[in-house]
């Protein structure tokens, strides 16, 4: 089973908690809420006040995927803030291995994220400290881009070495997932499917979040 994340990002900034409302009501599993400091990537969202109100009004777990420069400096504030999974980026943190036990010792869940070029070599040694991969299937920064095709070779082997090792550890991708690649998508192995513009781009937001969930139900 494939679970579904909708991405704030794509939603209406002036109206966040009528957003989070439709999409709770279409049976999203999690909540995707991007980080940008403007500095790991070329675009700014929100920080640790916006997600700390946004807890308040839903019950959807937060999915927090940090895109910023040295995410150990935050860690504390965003568990604060009410995240239950919260991803760093490989490329932004020097000591990979510390800011992960860091992230654990705060009882949530641990994940990394690797950009497209990144090789999931880089995490093959910190495996067994991980509780979730995510895969980014766009550059990081922005809505609305296209899935980079070469990416489904790293999905596949994400999934071999997850398997090959009898983990548990989730398998997560982030851009370019739309109503007409997510099945085929989920078949790759895939625990969870980002989708940002795809969700929050629809005209009927509580309908599009159904017909997602809908792909899913065997
Ligand atoms: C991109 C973000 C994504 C983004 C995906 O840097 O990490 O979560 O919202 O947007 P779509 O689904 O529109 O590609
Ligand atoms: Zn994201």
């Amino acid at each position: 089973m494939t679970d579904i994340a909708p991405s704030l990002l794509s939603a209406d900034f002036a109206f966040l908690s009528d957003e989070i409302k439709k999409v709770e009501k279409g049976g999203a599993d999690y909540l995707h809420l991007d980080v940008m400091d403007g500095i790991f990537v070329p675009n700014i969202t929100f920080g640790p006040p916006v997600i700390k109100k946004l807890k308040k009004i839903t019950s959807i777990p937060f999915d927090v995927h940090l895109m910023i420069d040295k995410p150990e400096r935050y860690i504390k504030d965003f568990v604060d803030a009410g995240a239950d999974i919260l991803t760093v980026h490989a490329e932004a943190t020097t000591h990979l291995h510390r800011t992960i036990q860091e992230i654990k010792s705060h009882g949530i869940k641990a994940g990394v994220s690797l950009n497209p070029a990144t090789p999931l070599s880089s995490i093959e040694y910190i495996l067994e400290d991980l509780d979730l991969i995510l895969i980014m299937t766009v550059n990081p920064g922005f809505g609305g881009q296209s899935f980079i095709k070469s990416m489904v070779d790293k999905i596949i082997d994400t999934r071999r070495l997850i398997d090959e090792r009898n983990s548990k550890i989730l398998l997560e991708i982030d851009g370019g997932v739309k109503l007409d690649n997510a099945l085929e998508l989920s078949k790759l192995g895939v625990d969870i499917l980002v989708a940002g513009s795809a969700i929050f781009g629809a005209e009927d937001v509580v309908k599009r979040t159904k017909e997602f969930k809908n792909l899913f139900v065997k």
